[in-house]
């Protein structure tokens, strides 16, 4: 395998969700942005912005629906918000109507480049010896969120990301081998369960910072746990309520 800086830091990732009381400078916070402001972007229509939360009470709103206690505490928290009123702006004080900007094809590619922008910024930020997190857990109350930030209809909170100096070590997480993902010119239908008894166990192994007690569950009792069980109706269940109420893929019923 060929090794380089750019590969040794992929191939080092863990998350980070202890930092130390220290924020990010202005020449880390330019060189970040700056590094995910080149990301590639679909149709060249660089549909996401990202919002860096500051305000001490506006991070602690954020924490409360993610429900997860670091979320907010120390290291720098940035929104990233999938961003068609830009473009919608654009259009219409040019003079022209919304088009397909409500389309869920439209909206899918502004989420591609929302996510593709959150990876930039996590990858540019371990090469500079940071650590972080991306928080899906922002979404506990897509509603509330939306609200919390003030967003206008025709963005959409995606994914949070909190940055800074680790103030942890977390083990590697083990992936699934490649024989499981990579695959040559055909999909196979042919996953047998067992198959995966070698990777369950290396998961096992694993030792889960965010519950110091205990080690983590095999994977695939992880996949026919609570993670995809249907339970409880949760606000995350109002996802598409919201994405509609906010504008977006109002062609998807
Ligand atoms: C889209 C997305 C959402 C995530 N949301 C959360 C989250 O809300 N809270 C959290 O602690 N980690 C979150 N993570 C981090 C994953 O838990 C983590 O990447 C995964 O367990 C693998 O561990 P590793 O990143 O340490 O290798 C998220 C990751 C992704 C890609």
């Amino acid at each position: 395998m060929i090794h380089n800086q750019t590969i040794d830091h992929q191939l080092n990732h863990r998350s980070i969700r202890a930092f130390k009381d220290q924020s990010l400078n202005k020449e880390q916070l330019t060189t970040l942005y700056n590094a995910t402001r080149q990301t590639s972007t679909s149709m060249f229509m660089q549909q996401f912005s990202i919002l860096h939360l500051t305000d001490p009470q506006l991070r602690q709103q954020i924490r409360a629906i993610s429900n997860q206690p670091y979320v907010g505490d120390n290291g720098d928290l940035f929104i990233f918000v999938v961003d068609l009123y830009r473009n919608q702006q654009i259009r219409q004080q040019l003079g022209q109507d919304d088009g397909r900007l409500h389309t869920t094809d439209i909206f899918m590619q502004a989420v591609e480049d929302t996510v593709l922008a959150v990876q930039s910024f996590l990858t540019a930020a371990e090469s500079m010896d940071l650590g972080g997190v991306i928080l899906g857990s922002i979404k506990n109350d897509p509603a509330k969120l939306v609200q919390v930030l003030h967003l206008p209809k025709m963005t959409m909170p995606l994914l949070g990301l909190q940055v800074g100096v680790p103030d942890q070590q977390p083990q590697l997480k083990p992936r699934l081998p490649l024989k499981f993902l990579a695959f040559e010119n055909q999909y196979p239908r042919d996953l047998n369960v067992a198959d995966l008894a070698d990777y369950d166990h290396d998961v096992a192994q694993y030792y889960d910072l965010r519950d110091t007690s205990r080690r983590v569950d095999s994977f695939t009792k992880q996949i026919t746990g609570s993670k995809l069980n249907s339970g409880q109706p949760t606000k995350r269940d109002e996802l598409a309520q919201v994405l509609h109420d906010q504008g977006f893929a109002l062609d998807w019923n």
